[in-house]
């Protein structure tokens, strides 16, 4: 590990002995990580944070210290002391790094017992999540976990390493201030000094960063804590990590060349490797080939559009469905399927708000076999299979519907069609339009946030209009997000308005913004990545709860500490609150 000051409880860590250090008395601390006993002799395999070494006790050399080697346990914590011997020819182990040697203990201390831990600290296997949340300290033990966050270490020094010598300066924001809104809820903080006033934990540190351009320091970075109210997800936690910069005098290129370098740099942390600059692909190509602005590009299987294909078709559902303004999409998933599983994907489709699922497959001389076959003529079969790539033995889905709907029926069904996706799919997205329309509400949303640059007519349709922002997407994922930013307080005044903010409460809300934006703003953009989702896939992991040292669970508690809890009715009253229900 790193060179170390010789004390009464260790001269050198226990994993990193080596055959090449045999010849002197060594001492070594740690916990006792596994214990056989063996005729007379007894070893344990003793752990410290570099790894494990072999403790021999022979009962005749040292008998006091053999009996007492008898009474210890699990996770005990001790200190051994004896000669560093080679092992016997037929003991060494080549799995283990210290596999060539052991330590015959002349001496040892037991500094601390262990009870029975509620699971096996030395075994890999499956483990109930709740009891890993409950015992973390435990869990953290495991020598998985413990390379996970000795992976998030390499990642984050990395990252500071990069950044640094790119001429970013690393500035704090702070974390009890007003909302800044990224689409989430906000966890709340009352004030006991106003009572009645609140304040609201950051989503992420956006205002201040680029308030941070404002003052002239020209590139900021952090990796920060941010936090958000949101229902939670295998790639989402209520506070996780972001690496979050910005830049000023620069456009969207400048941003993602940078970006570019890190992704590289620290994904080869992991032996992933990328070929730079990375691939762009626009937002329109990505909802329409992937039905999603975070594709999994892996499996292929891309959606195509099929109403060239059945302009004119007299099958009812397809041709209303053109008719309404919506689209008719289908992929080719490739082999035959049973009746029993087309029937499932049906229903499934229907779940995710189709009202139908057409299937068919392709047999000799262009038929189908497909309960609508018979509504669709040989010309619009064969245009269809010819857009799809489908061939004779090949299966295909199609889905008639709004765009919306089409896009997210298809491209949540692709996915679970498709076999194991081996492989790294890392790209940008851009182009992306500057909101969405929030069928709830019946209004637009951003898209990214409203401080993000719009492109196009503003004295036009804000509906029409694009954005300057980017996103990284890995394998699905969407890693990092961000913008060239609005610098010009009218325009910032305009897309409040596009977004039905009235004037008085976007300048009660963002005034500070605003006014900055008066007073010399540079034109300035940035990007966050989630830190967390960056080291899960760096780790191979589908969730990352095991990236995070203490994580929240599905309803956000934290079932190490038992947060959230009551507050009692002293502080209640200091605060002004009173709970009225649950
Ligand atoms: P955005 O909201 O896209 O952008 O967040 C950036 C990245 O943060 C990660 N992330 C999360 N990770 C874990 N749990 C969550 N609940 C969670 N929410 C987000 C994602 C995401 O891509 N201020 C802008 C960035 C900018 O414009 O510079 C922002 O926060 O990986
Ligand atoms: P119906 O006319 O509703 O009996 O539907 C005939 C076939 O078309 C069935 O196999 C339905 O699953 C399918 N279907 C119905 N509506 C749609 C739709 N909007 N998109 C795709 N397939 C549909």
């Amino acid at each position: 590990m790193t060179d170390l000051r010789a004390n009464r409880y260790r001269t050198a860590w226990a994993g990193d002995l080596r055959a090449g250090d045999v010849g002197g008395d060594v001492r070594v601390s740690g916990w006792v990580h596994r214990r056989r006993d063996h005729g007379g002799l007894i070893f344990i395999d003793l752990r410290d944070r570099s790894g494990l070494l072999q403790l021999v006790f022979h009962p005749e050399d040292a008998p006091e210290v053999h009996a007492a080697a008898h009474g210890l346990r699990s996770e005990d914590v001790i200190s051994a002391e004896g000669p560093l011997v080679p092992r016997e020819e037929e003991n060494v182990n080549p799995e283990m790094p210290t596999g060539e040697i052991e330590l015959n203990v002349r001496a040892f201390e037991k500094l601390a017992d262990a009870e029975t831990p509620p699971f096996q600290v030395d075994e890999e296997g499956p483990i109930e999540e709740v009891l890993r949340l409950r015992y973390r300290y435990l869990d953290l033990r495991r020598e998985r976990m413990r390379s996970n966050i000795e992976l998030r270490h390499a990642a984050v020094q990395l990252t500071r390493e990069y950044l640094n010598s790119a001429g970013f300066l690393e500035i704090e924001t702070p974390m009890l201030t007003r909302s800044t809104p990224e689409g989430a809820r906000d966890f709340v903080v009352p004030s006991r000094l106003q009572p009645g006033a609140f304040y609201a934990l950051p989503q992420s540190p956006q205002l201040f960063k680029q308030l941070f351009m404002v003052a002239g320091f020209e590139r900021y970075y952090q990796i920060v804590r941010c936090f958000r109210d949101e229902d939670l997800r295998a790639d989402r936690q209520p506070e996780f990590t972001q690496l979050d910069l910005e830049m000023s005098f620069v456009e969207e290129e400048d941003v993602m060349s940078v970006i570019d370098g890190w992704l590289k740099s620290v994904l080869a942390v992991a032996g992933i490797e990328v070929d730079l600059p990375l691939e762009r692909v626009r937002y329109d190509d990505a909802m329409l080939q992937y039905g999603t602005d975070r594709p999994d590009r892996r499996p292929g299987m891309e959606i195509h559009d099929l109403g060239d294909a059945f302009s004119g078709s007299e099958f009812k559902v397809f041709a209303d469905a053109l008719a309404g303004g919506g689209v008719v999409r289908g992929l080719r998933a490739g082999g035959e399927f049973p009746r029993s599983r087309l029937d499932e994907l049906t229903e499934r489709a229907k779940e995710l708000g189709a009202k139908g699922l057409v299937w068919a497959t392709v047999e000799t001389g262009g038929d189908w076999r497909s309960p609508v076959a018979k509504f669709l003529s040989p010309e619009e079969r064969g245009r269809a299979a010819e857009t799809l790539g489908a061939v004779e033995g090949d299966t295909i889905f199609a889905v008639a519907d709004s765009t919306e709907v089409a896009a997210r029926v298809l491209g949540t069904l692709r996915l679970e069609l498709a076999g194991p996706r081996e492989g790294h799919d890392l790209f940008w997205v851009v182009d992306f339009p500057m909101f969405g329309w929030n069928e709830e509400e019946q209004r637009l949303d951003p898209l990214h946030h409203p401080f993000t640059a719009p492109v196009g007519d503003l004295d036009g349709d804000p509906a029409e209009w694009r954005s300057r922002a980017y996103d990284v997407v890995l394998n699905g994922w969407e890693l990092g997000g961000g913008s060239i930013r609005i610098h010009r307080s009218d325009v910032q005044e305009r897309v409040f308005d596009a977004l039905g903010l009235p004037p008085d409460e976007a300048r009660e809300r963002f005034g500070f913004l605003l006014d900055a934006l008066r007073y010399g703003a540079p034109p300035h953009g940035g990007i966050a990545f989630g830190m967390d989702r960056v080291v899960a896939l760096m780790a191979g992991l589908d969730n990352i709860r095991d990236v995070i040292p203490i994580p929240k669970t599905a309803s956000g508690a934290d079932l190490l500490t038992g947060a959230p809890a009551p507050l009692d009715a002293h502080q209640l009253r200091e605060l002004g609150l009173s709970v009225t229900g649950r």
